[in-house]
């Protein structure tokens, strides 16, 4: 449990990085939302048996500032807890009185109602078997105050309530209790479950619907995820459907980035599904919604699919976080893990739909998208630096550097012209598609794993090479052999890290290629690559020339005609051939690269 609690907490920092959905029920304690009732948000039914936990103080009576010790103590563990003083007179009022604690670490407290410090609860999900903690009797006392507290032993067992010792204020006579609201009469909604699969006809006509793949049917694609949304007078019903054991959720955004959003999950629980509204603020972990404002709840699970519906009021006033359905939004989908009825962040990028859409407003057929624009225009930029800019100067430096003597460009030979330029070209891109996750992210992304601190490497020795370039020593000079050693071995290093990096990028989240696909198209990327240098290798050791030459010789009928032969046509052929060989290598690459770009389009 230990280690469940860590890990619902790495999940919650999650929230940062990615967008996510992870709504607290219980196991972070931040149950304010519960102040009054004391229930969990599990959706079961609290115990009824006897609780094998106690509440004890140190004292029977106190006046006012006093401190009271206060122990729940259990025969077995627990694992969630709430804990209050209230009017012992009036138990259903808000609590009185305020906390403090002997353990922060595995305590904290709570604001409920309008008295800071007025409650404690758990911190983690950790057994535990007992909590102390002291209570300052206010000013303003009431005669008698009643301890209770809820305890959750795991998930969907606990004791709502746990009525503990009254203690008494020396000297004033209480009032007799009010009969307390017995626990039984807690309204839970009882939700219908659906008869049939919901399906696409009428997409477009009668409601409005957001497909995934685009053109798909729920009723016959397991596969499809599909929001629907008809309004119907002041309500909207909603439908929401897709392949998932854990969580589907669909959320109104007045963007196309996390934060501030309005949440709808449908969360699987064993053989249920609990429907709920949530609401994300900033990039911090979303907060359930303390109202009820959905009706006409409905869901069905079958073939590994979790379906919903349920209506919601176009205007809910009484909770502020719950948006108008008369304004446009854009529609995030995204589905993920459950535990417990926890949901953990999503398993991929939630699909965001391309075009804002009024969800009170005519019925429309929307497209969305699991790659965001600016990482896709991240990737873009990288294959363009380093599949065509970056290697054909690579590929210039290696073989062409003897050729063309006599021609220059701007006063420089051609090929370092030319291979100045696609390399000047290939660190811009890649400074300017560098930013491009960070500015998507907001900061460091945690889960994208190797790929990018193989970005910042490439890019560090990508800003290195013109450094060194510009700090080189002249062409005569005795240490220009190290230049030229660490110029080729930086460069050769940030060549093999960008591919890795490229194979690394097309896995991850927001710009996933076919996993097939991408391994099949990279690797005849590098085969090609490897196959035209090692081409040129040869050529430039002489292999290929001796093979022509031996051919020149047999086919010439004198020794002088084979000499004169050998030196025109041998200087000609050898043009041609790096020619043609560097023109293969370019259009060659552009067919990859171009194959990459209309992949990543289409995402
Ligand atoms: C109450 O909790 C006990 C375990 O302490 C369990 O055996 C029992 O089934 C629970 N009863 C209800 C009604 O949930
Ligand atoms: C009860 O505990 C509180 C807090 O530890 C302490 O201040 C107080 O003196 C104790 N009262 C008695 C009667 O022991
Ligand atoms: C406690 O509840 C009683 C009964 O409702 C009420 O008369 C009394 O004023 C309350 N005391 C405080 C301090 O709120
Ligand atoms: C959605 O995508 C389909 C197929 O790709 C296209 O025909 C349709 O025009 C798109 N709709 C919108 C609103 O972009």
């Amino acid at each position: 449990m230990l280690e469940m609690g860590g890990r619902l907490w790495t999940i919650q920092l999650l929230v940062q990085t990615l967008c996510l959905t992870s709504v607290a029920a219980f196991s972070n304690g931040k149950v304010t939302e519960a102040c009054g009732s004391m229930m969990p948000k599990h959706g079961h039914a609290p115990n009824t048996t006897h609780a094998p936990y106690t509440l004890s103080v140190n004292v029977t009576e106190f006046s006012s500032g006093d401190y009271i010790q206060v122990t729940i103590s259990g025969t077995t563990y627990f694992e969630g807890f709430l804990l209050e003083a209230r009017n012992a007179s009036n138990p259903d009022s808000d609590a009185v009185g305020s906390f403090i604690l002997t353990n922060p670490k595995t305590t904290q407290l709570l604001q409920c109602g309008h008295t800071p410090d007025s409650a404690v609860s758990h911190t983690s999900d950790a057994r535990q078997t007992q909590i102390v903690v002291i209570w300052k009797a206010p000013q303003n006392s009431p005669a008698a105050v009643k301890f209770l507290v809820t305890v959750v032993a795991h998930y969907k067992t606990f004791w709502v309530k746990i009525p503990g010792p009254v203690v008494s204020q020396s000297g004033v006579t209480p009032i007799p209790p009010k009969p307390t609201t017995p626990s039984t009469t807690i309204k839970t909604s009882t939700p219908s479950v659906l008869p049939r699969p919901f399906s696409s006809v009428g997409c477009g006509q009668q409601k409005s619907c957001l497909l995934d793949p685009v053109g798909c049917d729920p009723e016959k694609d397991p596969s499809c995820f599909f929001l629907s949304f008809a309004p119907k007078g002041q309500t909207v019903v909603f439908e929401l459907s897709g392949p998932s054991d854990g969580y589907i959720a669909f959320a109104l955004s007045h963007d196309t980035w996390m934060g501030d959003d309005d949440m709808y999950l449908c969360v699987r629980d064993d053989s249920l599904v609990d429907v709920s509204a949530a609401y994300v603020k900033g990039r911090s972990y979303p907060q359930e919604a303390s109202e009820n404002v959905l009706t006409d709840v409905a869901w069905r699970l079958a073939d590994g699919v979790i379906q919903c519906q349920f209506r919601r009021q176009v205007l809910v006033p009484q909770d502020p976080t719950r948006f108008s359905l008369d304004a446009q939004y854009y529609l995030f989908m995204a589905y993920g893990e459950a535990e417990n009825g926890e949901v953990h962040r999503h398993d991929r990028q939630p699909l965001i739909s391309s075009q804002q859409s009024v969800i009170n407003g005519p019925a429309e057929i929307l497209n969305g998208s699991r790659s965001p624009l600016l990482m896709k225009f991240h990737s873009v930029l990288m294959l363009i630096a380093w599949m065509l800019a970056g290697s054909t100067g690579t590929f210039l430096a290696s073989y062409f550097k003897p050729d063309w003597p006599e021609r220059t460009l701007f006063g420089q030979r051609i090929w370092f012209q030319v291979h100045r330029g696609l390399m000047i070209l290939t660190v811009l891109l890649t400074c300017v598609a560098f930013t491009l996750p960070f500015i998507y992210r907001g900061g460091w992304s945690k889960h994208a794993g190797a790929h990018p601190y193989l970005g910042c490497t490439v890019l560090a020795l990508a800003l290195l090479q013109p450094i060194m370039a510009t700090l080189r020593p002249p062409p005569d000079s005795s240490r220009r052999w190290v230049f030229n050693w660490l110029h080729w071995g930086a460069g050769t290093v940030a060549e093999i890290m960008a591919v890795a990096a490229m194979f690394l990028g097309m896995g991850q989240q927001s710009v996933l290629l076919p996993h097939s696909w991408r391994l099949v198209v990279l690797a005849g990327f590098l085969a090609w690559v490897v196959l035209l240098r090692v081409l040129l290798g040869l050529h430039k050791k002489g292999y290929i020339k001796t093979r022509f030459c031996d051919f020149v010789s047999k086919a010439s009928d004198t020794d002088q005609q084979r000499i004169l032969a050998d030196d025109s046509e041998d200087s000609t052929w050898d043009a041609w051939f790096k020619i043609v060989a560097l023109l293969a290598f370019v259009i060659g690459n552009s067919g990859f690269l171009i194959s990459f770009i209309h992949t990543i389009s289409g995402l």
